[in-house]
């Protein structure tokens, strides 16, 4: 019998050499070491043996077994060694397929926005002041010359935190933190940020927005100022040809207050974005009023200075024929990477 197990181990190592595809060995180890395999078989006929005999063939047996498995690992990792470096050496590896690009980013449109008016007001001498989202009702509304009875109270209702502290609706504050921080120097600003307004939400209208406030503080500071400020704005934002023009408003830090429109990009003729009318409304503006002056620390007697408040989205909108404001806000890729 011991005989018959070297024949067998013999038989079986010298296949597993003949062997030359990893995908064969399957069927090696079933034939041999498997369940019902030719070792198995011939442990099963152990029974007939002498009780003498038995451990010393169960021994043999085992030894062969493990050598068989040890053989069947190691043919395995030659195979598939064998297999990779074909692979690598033939040319069915082909190296100069292109990848699969990775995926980039961009800025976001109101970004781009955002930084393309901040290059503007930089080449006129306006730096970037930043200043909270959230913010009192005494700097969001009392010190902008709005006391708590004021009805122009009614235009810009928000998301209060409690009594006092709000989420900010305009860029306005802004002012007078600057002007309490820049006091008593000449102030040269423009204040970007986040506004929030309890808006229904609508094509038109969100709950979230950006603004960009411009304050300029000096002495002979004039509404020509203003003027010319905007229409350098204009021209460098939307296009050379527009010209700008002012009606006279209402703000309550303002005095006196106008709105600037400027010409629309059908040339005054009239169209849809302009809604027939030729003007396109740009930005809030006036002379900072005095109340206003005063609580940022500057002496009307002594300091004019002018303010500006504009939109970020709508003029974006405006310009790429966007039809929904929600869309700036949805994180919807397919809008997004159109900018
Ligand atoms: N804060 C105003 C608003 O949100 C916009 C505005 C108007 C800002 C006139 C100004 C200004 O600085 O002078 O509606």
């Amino acid at each position: 019998m011991i005989e018959a197990i070297h024949a067998l181990r013999q038989q079986a190592e010298q296949e597993l050499e003949r062997l030359d595809d990893a995908a064969a060995l399957p069927e090696w180890y079933r034939r041999y070491l498997g369940r019902k395999g030719e070792l198995t078989q011939q442990l099963k006929q152990m029974g007939a043996l002498s009780p003498e005999e038995r451990p010393k063939m169960g021994k043999v047996v085992n030894k062969v077994k493990q050598t068989l498995e040890d053989a069947f690992h190691a043919r395995q990792q030659s195979l598939q060694t064998e297999q990779l470096n074909r692979e690598l050496a033939g040319d069915d590896l082909d190296v100069t397929l292109p990848g699969r690009p990775v995926h980039t980013g961009h800025l976001h449109l109101t970004t781009q926005t955002l930084r393309k008016i901040y290059r503007i007001f930089g080449e006129m001498g306006f730096q970037v002041y930043e200043a909270p989202d959230v913010e009192t009702d005494e700097y969001n509304f009392q010190l902008l010359n709005i006391p708590e009875y004021h009805p122009a109270r009614d235009m810009w209702d928000t998301f209060w935190v409690n009594d006092q502290v709000l989420l900010r609706t305009h860029t306005s504050p802004g002012q007078i933190r600057a002007m309490r921080e820049y006091h008593p120097d000449p102030i040269r600003v423009i204040l970007p940020g986040k506004c929030y307004r309890y808006e229904q939400i609508t094509p038109r209208s969100e709950h979230q927005f950006f603004q960009v406030e411009g304050l300029a503080v000096g002495k002979n500071i004039r509404l020509t100022d203003l003027i010319g400020v905007m229409s350098e704005f204009a021209r460098k934002m939307y296009g050379q040809e527009r010209e700008v023009r002012i009606r006279g408003s209402y703000f309550p830090f303002t005095e006196p207050s106008i709105e600037i429109d400027m010409s629309c990009s059908c040339e005054k003729v009239g169209c849809r974005l302009c809604k027939q009318t030729g003007w396109l409304e740009i930005a809030g503006a006036g002379m900072v009023h005095p109340v206003v002056l005063r609580n940022g620390g500057y002496e009307p007697e002594e300091w004019t200075g002018f303010a500006l408040g504009m939109g970020v989205e709508r003029p974006a909108l405006l310009k790429h024929g966007i039809q929904d404001i929600r869309y700036f806000y949805g994180n919807d890729l397919r809008f997004l990477q159109q900018f």
